[in-house]
């Protein structure tokens, strides 16, 4: 492998993180949901020339080396590997990728979608090759199938398109279009979220009450057409509101916690104008619609409340 340190990359590719405005697990049934992108931490795939045959990829945040032609059930190698093979490439070049993130592992930010966005778009660069945002975004889609069994979808499509989006499952997404920016924090619970686990614990909750859980589902729906409307006319005070009914009908379907229950009052204590948990649930993070000059106190709150972390974002 050749000595990274005195070679330039032939290849840099990011992939932000993400997080859920409105709709999470209603989506996996088919209801439409509102998902942004989160510049501010991304995943970073580098890409150099190598001297050893075939694709070699480090993880250096995990201290994981993979080789991608031998390690053959890794997920990265899967995914480097399905890219090759949609391309029809039999031999893969001797390429070096060193993978770094500063997503947080398991709080429902996009992280493992985001590091394999990075890794496609990476290689595809490196070896010149031309692959539409929907072929990416389908190429993370089939890895994500690994992790959480029958996603939506919805982590890969805002995470390779990178913008604001409307999705609906097996539907082309519709790009949000955000007449003022508004502010966002995303706070840790510091409970791990297994995406996974909570969306197999609505199901099964659905499957004995399913009349009950498509009456909680069409409440969020309407809530996102509601979200939508105010982002589309610029009118984010009104957002605040939607945003904690949402939180309300997740605690309902049973994905919340009573960690981000009191992230949940902290922040709306504090002056937010709503808030909610975003993603899987049950750990993971919640976010906060704030105001500029509430940002300093909400954190705060947040912190005093038990967050782990505390990550502004602005959607615009
Ligand atoms: C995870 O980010 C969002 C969920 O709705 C699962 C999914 O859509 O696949 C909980």
């Amino acid at each position: 492998m050749c000595d990274d340190s005195v070679h330039q990359p032939i290849a840099v590719a990011t992939a932000p993180g993400k997080f859920i405005l409105t709709g999470e697990h209603a989506v996996v049934y088919g209801t439409p949901a509102i998902a942004c992108p989160v510049a501010g931490v991304h995943a970073k795939a580098q890409v150099y020339p190598s001297d050893t045959e075939g694709i070699a990829v480090d993880a250096v945040d995990i201290n994981t080396k993979i080789r991608t032609s031998i390690d053959l059930d890794h997920p990265i190698s899967l995914a480097t590997n399905n890219l090759l093979q949609h391309f029809e490439i039999e031999k893969a070049p001797a390429l070096h990728v060193k993978l770094s993130s500063t997503i947080p592992i398991a709080a429902g930010l996009g992280s493992g979608a985001a590091i394999t966005t990075a890794l496609i778009k990476g290689l595809t660069q490196a070896m010149d090759l031309q692959l539409s945002t929907a072929e990416l975004s389908s190429q993370v889609y089939e890895i994500e199938k690994l992790f959480h069994g029958t996603p939506s979808g919805i982590d890969n499509t805002v995470i390779a398109y990178a913008q604001s989006v409307w999705f609906i499952r097996d539907e082309a997404l519709e790009p949000i279009n955000t007449v003022s920016q508004f502010d966002i924090l995303i706070a840790d619970t510091g409970v791990a979220s297994e995406t996974m686990t909570a969306v197999a614990g609505v199901r099964e909750r659905y499957t004995k009450a399913p009349s009950q859980y498509r009456a909680y589902f069409d409440a969020i729906t309407e809530l996102g057409h509601q979200a939508r409307t105010h982002i589309e006319n610029g009118h984010i005070t009104a957002l605040g509101p939607i945003l904690s009914k949402n939180h309300v009908l997740l605690q309902n379907i049973g994905v919340s916690s009573s960690e981000l229950n009191t992230l949940v009052d902290a922040a709306t204590n504090a002056g937010a104008l709503g808030a909610k948990l975003s993603g899987g649930g049950v750990g993971g993070n919640m976010i906060a619609l704030v105001e500029p000059n509430t940002i300093s106190s909400v954190t705060t709150a947040l912190f005093n409340a038990g967050a782990t972390r505390v990550i502004h974002t602005q959607v615009s």
